[in-house]
């Protein structure tokens, strides 16, 4: 209708270490298996993308039950990287989801240097592969994982090493459980990462009064969800400040406002976890609520919210 009063739409593409996202809104690794399971739910392709459950050269079964417990504002897992396998994967998942019309990031994980390297390598030459992410940061396993994201040597060490390995976008995933995240940030840059996922899960632990034992048969887990939201924020927060990578960040995140305090602490994209098993729409509730929150405050893009925080 001739002059009648019209709000633009806002843009909420990004442009995401060499990555064109519909959305800045994606599936964070582990609480979306390979997709099929939030598949039924919606079309995954209004998503900004999707990261698959970490894979290892090798099946693994994870740890014993039990490996879940609920806390206050979160909970905690301690799943021990159970996946089908790299050959598996592209076998028997890869075709399905590179049909979708998103990018597929594939989070690799390993207890050795040399088997993060073999399956990058191997996801190198797959088709329908937009990009990996390195889990340097997983509590749960008894070897690798977290050892690597630790310390700085051994994160520039990885990295450099999946990044000859692998040409496409490389994202590493720095762990909240260490002093100095900045350090890890700026050893995993060395590297040649092209970005950072921050942050994996928060060492802690339940302890079954009755039994007087642990809750989980780890011991300790990963906390996550709305718990760990502060800590996700300060970790962004700092290691925005030092380094010159793009940052997806997660932790907590379960509405629109949330994923703007994000972005505003300086993520370039935000990834939805725990939120999936309250509200298998819950990454469709946040791309919603953003871009409400957009429209709301007169912002046409929402590149333009990125590292907006000033102290
Ligand atoms: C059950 C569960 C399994 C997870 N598995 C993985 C994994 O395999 N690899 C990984 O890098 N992160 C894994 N994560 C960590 C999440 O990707 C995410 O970094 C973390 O949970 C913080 O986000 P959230 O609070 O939104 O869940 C897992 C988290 C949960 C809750």
């Amino acid at each position: 209708m001739p002059g009648a009063l019209t709000m633009a739409v806002p843009d909420l593409s990004v442009s995401f270490a060499g990555l064109k996202l519909k959305t800045p809104v994606l599936l964070a690794s582990g609480t979306c298996g390979y997709g099929e399971e939030l598949g039924a739910h919606f079309d995954l392709a209004r998503l900004g993308g999707i990261v698959v459950k970490s894979l290892t050269r090798e099946l693994r079964a994870g740890n014993a039950p039990q490996r879940i417990a609920e806390t206050a504002g979160g909970m905690l897992n301690a799943i021990g990287l159970q996946n089908v396998g790299v050959e598996a994967f592209m076998r028997d998942h890869l075709p399905r989801l590179a049909a979708l019309d998103l990018p597929i990031l594939c989070n690799v994980a390993g207890a050795t240097m040399e088997e993060y390297e073999t399956v990058c390598r191997m996801l190198g030459d797959a088709r329908g592969v937009a990009g990996i992410e390195l889990n340097v940061s997983c509590p749960n396993v008894s070897c690798g994982g977290m050892e690597f994201g630790v310390d700085p040597a051994l994160t520039e060490e990885v990295t450099g090493r999946a990044r000859r390995a692998y040409k496409g976008p490389l994202l590493v995933k720095l762990s909240p459980n260490v002093t100095d995240i900045a350090a890890i940030a700026k050893a995993a840059e060395r590297g040649g990462a092209d970005g950072l996922s921050l942050i994996n899960t928060v060492l802690g632990m339940a302890i079954d009064a009755e039994r007087r034992k642990p809750v989980l048969s780890n011991g300790f887990g990963g906390l996550s969800g709305p718990a760990i939201k502060p800590v996700a924020l300060r970790c962004i927060w700092q290691v925005a400040a030092a380094v010159n990578l793009p940052i997806l960040g997660m932790g907590g995140i379960r509405t629109g406002e949330d994923a703007v305090e994000f972005l505003l602490a300086g993520a370039t994209a935000v990834a939805v976890g725990t939120a999936n098993f309250l509200d298998p729409q819950a990454a469709l509730t946040v791309t919603a609520g953003l871009g409400d929150w957009l429209a709301g405050h007169g912002v046409g893009a929402v590149r333009d919210l990125v590292g907006g925080a000033r102290a």
